[in-house]
């Protein structure tokens, strides 16, 4: 392959480590505000550099964390000790990743679908967070579903997007976390969870068609999905029938040289979020089935929840924020390989 297949290897081991997975800190500046709302702390580039300072120093981070997505701004920012956030975060063990995608913009004239920006000048983009330290990227696609969504457009030109963006950061050394998400937690009556399995079954297939296509190699990437559920499933404590169907999926789905399988939390609840997990591992480790990935978290809300409620923007709790944050990062760890303990 390219001349960075050594790296592009390097970064799947430690990344796909048992017990470890991702951390989502990649919040764009108007996210994280809402996130900072919550609490009512100021969206400042200081209060900012100085949260994911606090989570990204937490003592033993590396220990159940193997990667961090970045947002653009923080891939240049420092610790309060001057070390480039990349940097520490490979000191701890784990891996800097870096958002490469620009945002979704409407699909004109398809309701409520929506296409990914990002793709101009991402190889020059790409070679510049390389050199500060970033080693995979993450793309995110996004698909409502309702009776006009998607449109066979949206899932074929999405499709189309993430294969070209995750093949020029193999390209360009980056492991690529290719991100089609399923926005299940929004679906109404009276569509149901059968569609969520159906929709996330017809954007995956599409998704790997063209990833084969533009010759990406399944070997050095990561999928980050949804899980199959509705609100009403998550509400009625449905666990068994999220994990079945979403288990069942991949095996349905997925190829099998794909090394890592990272779910996005999609605002499920910190709990909820880690069973499902749990409960998706104990069916992998008894199945009969052929099914070889590692799959883990790649939590964005469900890691930082209670960690942000322990913060509230005050210096005095940064062991408070690191504490909940470290007792999360447990939990999805033992839930990674189908051993969490309540
Ligand atoms: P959530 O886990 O909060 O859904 O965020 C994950 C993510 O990276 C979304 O792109």
């Amino acid at each position: 392959m390219s001349e960075f297949e050594e790296v592009l290897a390097e970064t799947i081991r430690i990344m796909c480590t048992p017990g470890r997975g991702i951390l989502a800190a990649d919040e764009s500046v108007g996210t994280i505000g809402k996130r900072f709302d919550l609490i009512n702390v100021e969206n400042t580039e200081e209060n900012r550099r100085c949260y994911r300072d606090y989570l990204f120093t937490t003592p033993n981070f590396g220990k159940y964390i193997s990667g961090v997505i970045l947002y653009e701004e923080q891939v240049f920012q420092k610790t309060s000790k001057g070390v480039l956030f990349p940097e520490i975060i490979r000191q701890s063990g784990a891996v800097a990743g870096w958002k490469s995608d620009t945002g979704l913009r409407p699909l004109g004239g398809y309701d409520k679908d929506t296409v990914t920006q990002g793709l101009d000048n991402l190889a020059v983009r790409c070679q510049k967070v390389f050199k500060a330290g970033c080693r995979f990227t993450k793309f995110r696609s996004a698909f409502h579903i309702n009776a006009k969504c998607p449109s066979s457009l949206s899932v074929s030109w999405n499709a189309m997007v993430q294969a070209r963006q995750a093949k020029i950061a193999q390209e360009n050394g980056l492991v690529p976390i290719v991100e089609p998400e399923v926005l299940v937690s929004t679906i109404e009556d009276p569509l149901d969870i059968e569609d969520a399995y159906r929709v996330t079954k017809w954007v995956l297939t599409e998704t790997f068609r063209q990833l084969n296509l533009h010759k990406v190699d399944l070997r050095y990437m990561i999928l980050k999905p949804n899980m199959i559920y509705t609100q009403k499933a998550l509400k009625e404590k449905k666990y068994d029938l999220i994990a079945e169907k979403t288990f069942q999926l991949f095996t349905e789905t997925l190829p099998t040289s794909l090394p890592g399988i990272f779910f996005l939390s999609g605002g499920q609840d910190e709990l909820s979020s880690t069973i499902n997990l749990d409960k998706i591992n104990k069916i992998k480790n008894i199945s009969q089935k052929i099914c070889p990935w590692y799959i883990s978290f790649s939590y964005g809300r469900a890691l930082q929840r209670s960690a942000l409620e322990a913060w509230k923007g005050k210096p005095e709790n940064k062991e408070n924020l690191q504490k909940a944050f470290t007792k999360r990062a447990l939990k999805n760890s033992q839930a990674s390989v189908g051993e969490y303990v309540n």
